[in-house]
């Protein structure tokens, strides 16, 4: 059972505007620093009225999943195979991920796409094998630094969510989170300032529209991730278009993780 429902939690346009965040451990921590910051998080935020994520590595799911049993807070996967079992050497498949616990998936994240070379028709076929097996789904998108300098962010979110989309219908989208994370913002400390982010998450709601039509669009939550900190987080959250963030370095702590969670407007 999920602890609560999917992206219907997201009240736009209502008096409160719950916020989905989510950390992205990467490839940190061991079975014991996850295992104690996992249930400091669950404490911090038994009574936080955001949705919550934490994505571990795969060889600690298990441990965290047992941590957040009956807590408010969602078990993600950073990853996931392209296939649901067979000759896959190095990949977990998405039964396995039901099996440790798992309840959603981030695909698409920059570190796939261009570390391991994973491209967009790849993704989608992970998106729509996630959505099959009643996964959620973050897909992330975002722009190198050259090609915000040439101008190109809009285009390259735009052609990263219509293709990792492509074939997901509407009834399906309401378990999907689209992740914007500028390339050139992960893990520098330099952050999109909230007008450009607010900017790119806009167009990215132009683009689900003319895919999925306005309603769909504005229930969507649009994340947004990239040196999210204390400091910075309000000024982002604050701005209409963003609905969430996706954490990475803020999120192995709980000292930066809680304030950013907890945040309400
Ligand atoms: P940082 O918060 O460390 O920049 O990482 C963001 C990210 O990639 C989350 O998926």
């Amino acid at each position: 059972m999920r602890p609560f429902g999917l992206n219907s939690i997201h009240k736009k346009g209502g008096k409160v505007k719950k916020f989905y965040i989510a950390a992205n451990w990467k490839m940190n921590m061991n079975r014991a620093g996850a295992k104690q910051l996992a249930t400091e998080m669950k404490a911090g935020l038994k009574d936080g009225k955001n949705k919550y994520m934490i994505a571990p590595s795969f060889t600690l799911l298990q441990e965290v999943s047992a941590v957040l049993k009956g807590s408010n807070i969602l078990l993600g996967a950073q990853n996931m195979g392209l296939e649901e079992k067979g000759a896959h050497t190095g990949e977990v498949s998405v039964l396995q991920l039901l099996e440790a616990g798992v309840q959603t998936v981030i695909l698409g994240h920059s570190e796939r796409r261009h570390i391991y070379k994973e491209t967009d028709g790849l993704m989608n076929k992970k998106v729509k094998l996630a959505l099959k097996h009643g996964l959620e789904v973050i897909l992330c998108v975002g722009e190198l630094l050259e090609e915000r300098e040439a101008g190109h962010a809009e285009a390259v979110c735009e052609r990263q969510i219509k293709k990792g989309l492509a074939d997901v219908s509407v009834q399906d989208l309401v378990k999907v989170t689209i992740a914007y994370e500028p390339v050139w913002a992960i893990g520098t400390g330099k952050n999109a300032s909230p007008e450009d982010a607010d900017a790119i998450h806009s167009s990215i709601r132009k683009t689900l529209a003319a895919l999925y039509g306005e309603k769909a669009a504005k229930e969507m939550i649009i994340q947004y991730g990239g040196s999210m900190k204390p400091e910075n987080a309000a000024g982002l959250l604050k701005k209409p278009n963003i609905d969430g963030g996706l954490i990475g370095g803020a999120g192995l702590k709980t000292e930066t993780f809680l304030p950013i969670a907890l945040f309400s407007e």
